[in-house]
């Protein structure tokens, strides 16, 4: 285990942005309300796209909101420290809540309720490269060496947030309850304006053809490159080092083939049979 981590129930944590007693409020005390929208992901799998998305949709398609309000302050991440006890406070409803905490410790109060759950999950090989370039500027992640360390660390869940199988399997189990959606970074990639109806449709807005339309031209890359409440750009350089790698990176689908090797690939796919192979679903990269 890395010493820039702690451990709590079994997943690392930066102490740079959490803390035990923090995550602890979030498991036990946090409460859940019935209108909750969470947009839940492993880190790199989308999670800034959805909150720009489902910005848009509470919005019917006004992008006053995504072009003056950060993205941390619409969509805070629940367990960062000392956002659960301001969601407490906040008077804004429905509260949409981003979070990448595995299943077994999210909040309790979510079990019954009928908050909304929209869980992205991408292609672990592009999630993992995202995560290494990530990982080499923001503060609270441990530099990996090179991507054979970092690989080395990401298929055993050495990392913040724990592992990527795990975390999958975990939230997957939600599968069929009627106040959970799944869907893959992929299908935002194949068809954005197909997916950005599902997900109207799923939290019951009913949106226009301009309204749609005026959803998915905002969240286009390059228009959330540009966008400043968005990019993480307003954020101080030693907390994300944006010379090192800009968060908006490339936002593709197969970088991966740009960075393993036939070596590296094929001990992840080995790893990644044996962690998935009984899994009920496919995914599109399986
Ligand atoms: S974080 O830090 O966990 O919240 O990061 P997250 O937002 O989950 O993932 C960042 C990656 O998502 C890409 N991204 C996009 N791709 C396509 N279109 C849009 N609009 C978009 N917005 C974000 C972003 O570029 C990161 O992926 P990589 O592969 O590093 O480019």
């Amino acid at each position: 285990m890395s010493d820039i981590y702690y451990n709590y129930k079994g997943t690392l944590f930066s102490p740079v942005a959490t803390s035990a007693e923090d995550l602890s409020f979030v498991e036990n005390e946090f409460q859940v309300l019935d209108d909750d929208i969470f947009n839940i992901t492993y880190p790199k799998s989308g999670t800034s796209w959805m909150i720009e998305i489902l910005s848009l949709i509470l919005k019917n398609g006004d992008p006053t909101w995504i072009k003056t309000v950060p993205n941390w302050e619409r969509a805070p991440w629940l367990e960062i420290v000392g956002c659960a006890k301001n969601l407490q406070l906040s008077k804004e409803r429905p509260r949409l809540i981003t979070s990448h905490l595995p299943r077994h410790i999210f909040t309790k109060t979510f079990e019954g309720s009928n908050a909304k759950v929209i869980y992205t999950i991408r292609d672990p090989k592009d999630t993992a490269v995202s995560l290494y370039y990530f990982s080499k500027m923001y503060v609270c992640y441990k530099d990996p060496n090179s991507i054979d360390d970092f690989l080395k660390d990401y298929l055993v869940g050495n990392l913040s947030r724990g592992s990527w199988f795990s975390h999958v399997k975990g939230w997957m189990k939600l599968m069929g309850q009627d106040n959970f959606m799944f869907h893959t970074y992929e299908d935002l990639q194949k068809d954005l304006r197909g997916s950005v109806m599902k997900i109207c449709k799923f939290l019951g807005k009913e949106l226009d053809d301009k309204a749609v339309d005026s959803v998915v031209a905002n969240v286009s890359f390059e228009n959330m490159k540009e966008n400043n409440m968005s990019n993480f750009t307003r954020l101080p350089n030693h907390f994300m080092d944006l010379d090192k790698s800009p968060f908006m990176r490339k936002g593709i689908v197969g970088d991966w083939k740009n960075h393993f090797t036939v070596a590296q690939n094929e001990y992840f796919d080995k790893i990644y049979k044996a962690e998935m192979q009984d899994f009920p679903v496919k995914f599109p990269w399986d």
